[in-house]
C-alpha cells in the first residue's frame, strides 16, 4: 500500500478494526468475479461447480487453519457479530431457560455482549461478569466462583481488542467444562496473531471474522463442535438450508447448510481461504516474534513520553497499544495523529465496560499487524510526543 496522507506516507496502525488485503487475496476474489462468478450449491453447470468447488476448498483451508475435525463444523457467516448471533439465536435461545446465567467476562466487546444481554432478557436468566484487574487480565478464582448448575453458556474473547490481553482460553475451557458448561470463543483479534488449535482449546464454539485476517469483509466462521451445532436450531431460514418444504412442514438440511440459509458471501469466502493461503505461507513463528517485538518497542517509547499512560499491560499480549495522554481527548489524539498521516482507533473501541473499569471515557489505540515495522512506531512516538507540545 503506498497511499500518501497529508502529504505523508500512510502508516496504518487500525489492524484490530480492519486488516489490509494482501494482492494475492484481492487477486483471488477477482478471479472468481471474472472468471467463475456463479451461485453455489445449485446448478449442475459448469460454472456452478467451479463457483462451489472454491467455496467448499475454502472451507476446508478454514478447517485445516483452526484444526476442526471436519469441514461440516465450519459454518460460513459474515463475521464475528453475526457468528454470535447465530449462536445465541441457534443454541441460546433452545437451550437458555428462566433462572439460567450466561458468564461473559468484563473485557468482552460489545458483539459478545449485547446478544447474551438480548437473551437474558427474552428468557429471564442473568447475566454474570467475569472481573479482571488493573493489567486487563481475567480473575481466573473469581471466574470460577460463577460457575454453577443454572451456568449455560460461558462467552469470553481470546484475546481483547481493547487492550491486547491474551486470555487463557485452554484455562477458561478447562474450569467450565468441569461442571459441563460449553464455551464460546470470540477469536476475532487472536486470528490474525496466533495458531489456533480448536480442539487443543476444546472449544465448544470459536468465531473469526475474515476482515480482522487479511480477507475481505463480509467473511467469517462460526466453528462448533458437530454435536452442539446438530442439535441447534437454524439461524435464518430460507433456500440452500432446507431437505424438504411442503406449507406443513419443512425439513433441514444436514451441516453446514442447516445454518448457511440464502447465497452467502462466496468471493469474500473464497478470499478468506486465499488468507489463510497467505498466513500459511509466511513464517508465523518469526512473524509472532517480530509483533512482540514492536509490542516491546511501541511501548517503551510511549511510555517515555511524559503524560503518556498505557491502559492494558497484561503479561500476556498481542501488539495492541491502548493509551491516553493526560488532558487531551483521545479523538484529538486521532485527530492530530491522521494529520501526520497516522491511522489509529479512538474512541470506546466497542468495549465501553472496559472504558468504565479504568474510569476513561475512550482510549487511542494503535494495533499491529505483522507488516508494520519499527520505523513506523518511531513516526507513532514522534506524533504523540508533538500532541503533548500542541496541548501543553
Ligand atoms: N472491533 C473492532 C475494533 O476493535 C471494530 O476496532
Amino acid at each position: 500500500m503506498q497511499t500518501v496522507v497529508n502529504g505523508k506516507p500512510l502508516v496504518y496502525l487500525d489492524n484490530s478494526a480492519s486488516s489490509q488485503v494482501p494482492q494475492v487475496v484481492i487477486e483471488r476474489g477477482s478471479k472468481y468475479l471474472r472468471e467463475e462468478h456463479s451461485n453455489i450449491h445449485r446448478g449442475v453447470h459448469y460454472l456452478s461447480q467451479r463457483a462451489t468447488t472454491a467455496f467448499e476448498g475454502a472451507r476446508e483451508k478454514v478447517r485445516r487453519f483452526i484444526n476442526a475435525r471436519e469441514a461440516r463444523e465450519c459454518i460460513f457467516v459474515r463475521g464475528c457479530t453475526e457468528g454470535i448471533n447465530l449462536v445465541m439465536h441457534g443454541y441460546g435461545r433452545k437451550f437458555v431457560s428462566e433462572g439460567d446465567e450466561i458468564v461473559v467476562s468484563e473485557m468482552e466487546h460489545h458483539a459478545n455482549i449485547v446478544p447474551w444481554q438480548m437473551l437474558c432478557e427474552e428468557k429471564g436468566a442473568r447475566l454474570r461478569v467475569i472481573p479482571m484487574n488493573d493489567a486487563g487480565e481475567l480473575l481466573l478464582d473469581e471466574y470460577e466462583a460463577l460457575l454453577n448448575e443454572r451456568t449455560k453458556l460461558v462467552c469470553v474473547m481470546h484475546v481483547s481488542n481493547a487492550l491486547g490481553t491474551v486470555n487463557p482460553i485452554k484455562e477458561i475451557v478447562a474450569r467450565a467444562h468441569k461442571q459441563g458448561v460449553p464455551v464460546l470463543v470470540d477469536g476475532a483479534q487472536a486470528a490474525p496473531h496466533l495458531k489456533i488449535d480448536v480442539q487443543d482449546l476444546d472449544a465448544d464454539f470459536y468465531i473469526i471474522s475474515g476482515h480482522k485476517m487479511f480477507a475481505p469483509t463480509g467473511s467469517g466462521v462460526v466453528y462448533g463442535k458437530a454435536e452442539l451445532l446438530e442439535r441447534m436450531n437454524p439461524f435464518l431460514g430460507g433456500g440452500d438450508m432446507i431437505r424438504t418444504v411442503t406449507f406443513e412442514k419443512t425439513t433441514y438440511a444436514g451441516l453446514p447448510n442447516k445454518l448457511e440459509a440464502g447465497t452467502p458471501a462466496i468471493a469474500s469466502q473464497i478470499g478468506l481461504g486465499a488468507a489463510i493461503d497467505y498466513l500459511n505461507s509466511l513464517d508465523r513463528e518469526a512473524a509472532h516474534a517480530h509483533e512482540q517485538e514492536l509490542l516491546r518497542y511501541a511501548t517503551e517509547k510511549l511510555t517515555a513520553i511524559e503524560g503518556v499512560r498505557i491502559v492494558g499491560t497484561a503479561r500476556e499480549k498481542v501488539c495492541v497499544v491502548s493509551f491516553t495522554i493526560e488532558g487531551v481527548h483521545p479523538h484529538d489524539v486521532g485527530t492530530i495523529l491522521d494529520q501526520e498521516g497516522i491511522a489509529i482507533r479512538a474512541g470506546h473501541h466497542c468495549a465501553q465496560p472496559v472504558m468504565q473499569h479504568f474510569h476513561i471515557p475512550a482510549t487511542a489505540r494503535a494495533s499491529f499487524a505483522f507488516y508494520n515495522t519499527k520505523g513506523e512506531v518511531d513516526r507513532l512516538a514522534g506524533a504523540v510526543a508533538k500532541c503533548v507540545e500542541v496541548f501543553s
